[in-house]
């Protein structure tokens, strides 16, 4: 067998309850490789938090071309209480997203059985649908200044920066995975053309041209706020929604909560070429006040862990993982809260090997 069958994944367990969630999923994704005999290699990275205050640095040198040679990375999460805010998520989780151009944020939003979401009325047949939320351009990349800084004048500019590749790559993707998922087969465009008017022009006149290419997806465009409406009036009118990276970053918090909360929210950092480096972590972050009290939920990381088994070309080992997720939650677990969910953090763990 050639190297290249052996799926390679790097564990950055990262700060807080990050190790202690990385650890559940990559115990469920033992134990669905040894069943469905996927060859896969493993290697731990300690950056996060207490390392950059030891070293000060957060990806250390050379770093990022040794997890190049990873197919995938699993990350705990990201925020140390002793480290200002946007040193570590900047340093860490943007700076892999941009170094590896994973210009997919993929979230999707399912209600698993068993579940409490706040919307009264709807259960797991209303709240099934995925976010495809561009990765790499935005008021994200870091462009702007200040003038007069720290006077009564002072001015601060940062810039959003759309390009036609970036918004054309992004766009084609969420077209593409729209027909394969082969539901309601329709995709909605989420952006803010009433006033943004030169950067989501582009992105409207660019999903109108690669929407030209896929006949068969009914396509279909929202404001960003009127979409936080729908969201929580008829969510189940959704099934893919393609936006921007602010826009996503917000808008997914909102379906996160939705459908159970951060124990439950997973995402990928996709860079979908051949070779490409991707990145899966769940939505929650460090949660310093449960840390090491194994009371965290490891759902949302488990169904990270799924994500990238699918990313892989492992779809039926994918599937099996949410199947026995579902089945849990469904049946044992009574509550996704920290703390709440009648079992402990591995405990959770051990009930998804079991079921798969
Ligand atoms: C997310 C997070 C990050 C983002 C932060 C931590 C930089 O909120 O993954 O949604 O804004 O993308
Ligand atoms: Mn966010």
């Amino acid at each position: 067998m050639s190297s290249s069958d052996i799926l390679k994944i790097a564990v950055i367990g990262g700060d807080g309850t990050g190790p202690e969630v990385t650890a559940e999923g990559m115990k469920v994704l033992k134990a669905v490789a040894d069943m469905e005999g996927i060859k896969y290699e493993t290697k731990d990275f300690d950056f996060g938090g207490d390392r950059y205050l030891k070293t000060g640095e957060i990806l250390p040198e050379g770093a990022v071309e040794e997890l190049a040679g990873f197919d995938s990375i699993l990350l705990g999460a990201v925020g140390h209480p002793d480290v200002a805010p946007g040193i570590l998520e900047k340093g860490m989780l943007l700076a892999l997203r941009f170094a590896f151009d994973q210009y997919i944020n993929l979230r999707p939003v399912k209600l698993y059985p068993g579940v409490e979401t706040p919307l009264a009325g709807k259960g797991p047949d209303d709240l099934d649908f995925v976010v495809v939320r561009e990765n790499t351009e935005d008021m994200y990349v870091g462009m702007g200044g200040f003038m007069k800084k720290n006077t009564p004048d002072e001015v601060a500019i940062q810039t959003a920066v759309y390009t036609r590749k970036g918004c054309e790559r992004c766009i084609r993707w969420a077209f593409e995975y729209t027909r394969k998922r082969n539901k309601k087969k329709r995709l909605t465009l989420v952006a803010k053309t009433n006033v943004l008017t030169y950067g989501h022009d582009l992105w409207w006149r660019t999903f109108q041209d690669v929407a030209k290419e896929y006949p068969d997806i009914e396509t279909d465009y929202n404001h960003v706020d009127a979409c936080c409406m729908w969201m929580v009036k008829n969510p189940e009118y959704y099934d893919v929604i393609v936006t921007t990276n602010m826009f996503g970053d917000i808008i997914t918090d909102l379906a996160g909560m939705l459908q159970g909360g951060m124990g439950v929210a997973a995402g990928g950092n996709i860079n979908p070429e051949p070779g490409g480096t991707s990145m899966f972590e769940p939505m929650g972050g460090s949660a310093p006040k449960y840390t090491g009290k194994g009371v965290i939920n490891p759902i949302a990381t488990i169904a990270a862990a799924s994500m990238l088994l699918e990313q892989a070309g492992h779809e039926k080992a994918a599937a099996r993982i949410i199947g026995a997720i579902q089945s849990i939650t469904g049946t044992k677990m009574k509550s996704q809260a920290a703390g709440k969910m009648g079992y402990s953090t591995s405990e959770v763990g051990d009930l998804v090997v079991d079921a798969l």
